[in-house]
């Protein structure tokens, strides 16, 4: 949180530009009118957040003005003696703005009365000018199980049918700020329409931050502020010295209307920060920031203790054009301990927030049936075959044709050879696929390791089936030959049958030996088990231990959740990681402080600030090999593409499975449309790799067919359809005069850049595409503009 901001403005002439560094300031938006719903209860007592009388604990959660991010919100709970609405459930309700003004930024708090995953939800916002457009907002479940979703404001369960009863899932409340376009006056918002409960959006509260200066006034110059300087836990080797990262946002608060070259910055302007316990390594670099928008860069700083910061704005010259005091400085933990507030703060590396595109693997016993109905996950077959244990199962039909009523699982393990595993062969692939990193299942729910499991269980590839450790091989080779792709493990926290987990099992996951689907009587072996007291101490921890400190991931993709000693184990995964030099990442089905989230077969509708990483198989609904899934049917170098560019824009990383053979082939099909894939990012990947989602929005329209990627130096337009004699782009983007644009797939026009022009009245551009060849690279229909960056 930010304590009180000073800012010290300069009003400097350099060149011709005057420039003022103003606060970011923010004002509540009064609901009380709006108020529809209960939230929060004393002991469940009238609060109906879900339309199940479930509630948050209103002892909980804080109360008065409460500022998160730098805003100030005021929320709707009082001194716990609570009582009445406290709430919005949107259905279509008009929100009048007090009077009409032009916006730089929206704010609310809220929550999906859900406990899915992401869901799109659309406001629609008028100006005085008597347009309308529509903004969407991708909303998070106030919880959900047994996966992780944690917002700005937690509480460790809900109360239950109007009762004291406690359902024992964290709840939240999450953040969402929001670019307003500011060519004219917000004068009202309709709020997402109704839908049933357990889809509906609550809001909390909403602040706004208008535009500066208001509209009346003559421009004359720059107007800043500074958004937000972060301390993170994001480091980089400089020299001798480890320097973190602080990630400062500015925004430029005049409205679009005012864009010129001389209301924008439009050569480098560095950042610094120092202060008592702060000093800069390496300063950030501005080259580009128009009215309306926002743009983020890091600082290297050595930070040695707590203290109050000041970012220091320099302009071309050096001359210092503003200074903003009253940052919190906070060093990286220099030991990180199990409390879970303080690994509440680790964050995905700048590695992994760069790097966008992983593949990942699902490989292991399932391979061999490698057979499931179509739209069905393959590497699921061993608990589908026991559910339900009849003929009206297919797996079950499947199983009896295919191998006879005598076999069972475990028969398998000797039939997944991994015989054609060459892990050398596949790290070439990841890389010649474009991937910047690649997660290995090393334990599936079937509990079968694919890593030396030394002597908590021997039911692995290390003790059965191939006797290698096809984790070390492959982790060994990308070390040797592609030493820049990262190496992540996916790990599964539960597992179906083991009969250590049955003392811990849920749902789907009861632990406990199967019973014979053709012979009741019989429980299946659970092969290699070794004689262990608790799953979560001798087995569980150990292998996620290992995985670390032996073969030194860099991502833990744990699986399911559940229970777990995941506090305990991210304290030494990170100390570990610390000491070793490394930067490490875990999702959020660790059962505990996540740092990424990981829609699964799902993409998201709008820019989601947390970090996320969409997976899913190139399979249309399978991670394991599904022979039953004709080639034709995999994602080509289209749906890759597209999917890669668009997940990018808002924020997430696409992580993307391959299921190999038994005998450790990714078989050709798969490997050539990820070379397929690839070829595209060869030409185009500056509009991928080490990009940021664009503060304005991620696309063009609702359902545009434009996406919007930046950099320091650049601001890319991904087209997702093939553009005839120009590209309109019906949006303001931040380029300016002098500015050139290069088409990345023809490396004529890296020669000649293309002829652009902006409308007089719109500012939209128009590129002339006359001299193009627009051919699909790879077969990829997808085509990257560059614009670059010339300072005056
Ligand atoms: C809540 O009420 C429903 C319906 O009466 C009941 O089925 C359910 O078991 C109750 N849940 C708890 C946790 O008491
Ligand atoms: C979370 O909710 C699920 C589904 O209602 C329930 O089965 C589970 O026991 C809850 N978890 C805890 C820790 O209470
Ligand atoms: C804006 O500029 C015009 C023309 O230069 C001037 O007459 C007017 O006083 C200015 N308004 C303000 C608020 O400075
Ligand atoms: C800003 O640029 C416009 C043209 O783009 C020019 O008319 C105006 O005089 C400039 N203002 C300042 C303060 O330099
Ligand atoms: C790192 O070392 C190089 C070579 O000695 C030097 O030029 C550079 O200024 C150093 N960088 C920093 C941030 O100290
Ligand atoms: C902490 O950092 C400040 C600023 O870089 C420096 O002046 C001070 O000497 C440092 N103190 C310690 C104890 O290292
Ligand atoms: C930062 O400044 C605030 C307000 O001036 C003060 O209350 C706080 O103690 C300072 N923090 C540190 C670590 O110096
Ligand atoms: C194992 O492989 C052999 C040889 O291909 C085959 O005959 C047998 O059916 C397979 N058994 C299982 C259980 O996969
Ligand atoms: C493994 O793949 C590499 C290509 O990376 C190839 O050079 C090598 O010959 C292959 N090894 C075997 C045993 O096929
Ligand atoms: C496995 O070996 C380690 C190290 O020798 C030992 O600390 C641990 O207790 C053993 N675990 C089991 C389950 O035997
Ligand atoms: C790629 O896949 C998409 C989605 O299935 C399909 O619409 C498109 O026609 C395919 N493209 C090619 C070139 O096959
Ligand atoms: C966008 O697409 C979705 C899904 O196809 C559709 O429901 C929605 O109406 C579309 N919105 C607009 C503005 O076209």
């Amino acid at each position: 949180m930010r304590s009180l901001q000073v800012v010290f403005v300069a009003l400097n002439f350099s060149g011709v530009l005057a420039v003022s560094l103003v606060p970011f300031t923010s004002t509540a938006v009064s609901l009380t009118d709006l108020f529809n719903n209960q939230a929060a209860s004393v002991s469940g007592s009238g609060g109906n957040f879900d339309g199940s009388g479930s509630s948050y604990d209103v002892t909980l959660l804080p109360t008065g003005v409460w500022t998160y991010d730098g805003i100030s919100y005021e929320l709707p709970w009082d001194d716990g003696t609570h009582g009445g609405n406290d709430n919005v459930v949107t259905q279509s309700q008009a929100l009048t703005l007090p009077e009409p003004t032009t916006l730089h930024e929206i704010h609310m708090l809220y929550a999906l009365d859900s406990t899915q995953v992401d869901t799109a939800k659309t406001f629609v916002f008028h100006f005085a000018d008597q347009s309308a457009e529509e903004i969407q907002m991708s909303a998070k479940a106030w919880w959900q199980w047994p996966e992780i979703n944690l917002g700005v404001i937690n509480t460790p369960y809900s109360f239950v049918n109007q009762t004291s009863v406690k359902n024992l899932n964290a709840t939240s409340i999450f953040q969402w700020s929001a670019s307003v376009p500011s060519r004219s006056a917000l004068e009202s918002i309709t709020l997402p329409p109704d839908t049933e409960p357990g889809s509906r959006l609550h809001i909390f509260a909403i602040s706004i931050t208008p535009s500066a200066p208001s509209s009346s006034e003559n421009v004359t110059g720059l107007i800043l502020s500074i958004r937000r300087a972060q301390f993170s836990t994001r480091w980089a080797q400089v020299n001798e010295t480890r320097a973190q990262a602080v990630q400062v946002t500015l925004a430029n608060l005049l409205p679009i209307s005012a864009l010129s070259a001389n209301t924008s910055i439009n050569s480098p302007y560095t950042i610094e920060i120092s202060g008592p316990t702060v000093s800069t390594v390496v300063s950030g670099t501005i080259k580009r920031l128009v009215p309306s928008d926002q743009v983020s860069v890091d600082v290297l700083v050595i930070t040695n203790g707590t203290s109050n910061a000041t970012v220091t704005i320099k302009d071309e010259q050096g001359t210092v054009v503003g200074l903003s005091g009253g940052w919190p400085a906070m060093p990286i933990p220099a030991e990180w301990t199990a409390d879970p507030e303080l690994l509440g703060t680790h964050e995905t590396p700048t590695w992994y927030n760069q790097a966008k595109y992983g593949i990942f693997v699902h490989w292991g016993v399932y391979s061999v049936p490698a057979w499931a109905p179509e739209g069905t996950y393959a590497e699921w077959y061993n608990w589908d075959l026991h559910n339900p244990p009849n003929s009206g199962n297919p797996f079950y039909v499947h199983q009896l044709d295919t191998y006879g009523p005598s076999v069972v699982y475990d028969d398998f393990i000797a039939n997944f050879t991994a015989s054609k595993f060459n892990a050398s062969a596949w790290v070439d692939l990841f890389d010649s696929a474009g991937a910047k990193y690649f997660v290995l299942v090393t334990k599936h729910h079937d509990g079968f390791a694919l890593f030396d499991t030394g002597n908590t269980t021997h039911r692995g590839s290390v003790y059965m089936g191939p006797q290698r450790d096809l984790l070390a091989e492959l982790f060994h080779a990308a070390k040797e030959k592609k030493p820049w792709l990262h190496r992540g493990t996916y790990y599964s926290m539960p597992e179906w049958f083991s009969p250590d987990y049955a003392p811990y099992g849920f749902s789907e996951w009861p632990g406990g030996l199967a019973r014979n689907v053709f012979y009741p009587s019989e429980l299946e072996p659970y092969t290699g088990r070794l004689n262990i007291s608790d799953y979560l101490a001798d087995l569980q921890l150990p292998h996620m231990l290992t995985l670390a400190e032996t073969y030194e991931t860099e991502i833990m993709w744990c699986d399911i959740g559940g229970p777990n000693r995941t506090p305990e184990f991210a304290a030494q995964f990170y100390n570990n990681a610390m000491a070793k030099g490394l930067q490490v990442a875990i999702n959020n089905r660790c059962g505990a402080v996540p740092d990424f989230f990981t829609p699964e077969y799902q993409t998201l509708a709008a820019i989601q600030t947390q970090k996320w990483e969409t997976n899913e198989g190139m399979d249309p609904f399978s991670y394991g090999l599904n022979s039953n899934t004709n080639a034709s049917q995999y994602k080509n170098a289209t749906t890759i593409i597209q999917t890669l560019v668009d997940v990018v824009s808002k924020n997430g990383n696409y992580l993307l499975d391959v299921g190999p053979t038994a005998e450790g082939e990714i078989i050709a099909p798969m490997a050539n449309n990820l070379l397929a894939a690839g070829e595209w990012l060869g030409s185009s990947g500056g509009c991928v790799y080490n990009t940021s989602y664009w503060f304005k929005g991620a696309q063009d329209s609702v359902n545009g067919t434009l996406r919007f990627l930046t950099t320091p130096d650049t601001f890319c337009i991904v087209s997702l359809v093939q553009p005839s004699q120009t590209l309109s782009v019906n949006t303001q983007i931040p380029i300016l005069l002098g500015d050139e644009i290069v088409y990345l797939g023809d490396s004529n026009t890296e020669v000649s850049p293309l002829a652009w022009s902006t409308d007089p009245n719109t500012g939209y551009l128009t590129v002339d595409l006359n001299n193009v060849r627009l051919n699909p690279i790879g077969g990829a229909e997808a085509w990257a503009f560059q614009v670059r960056y010339k300072a005056r």
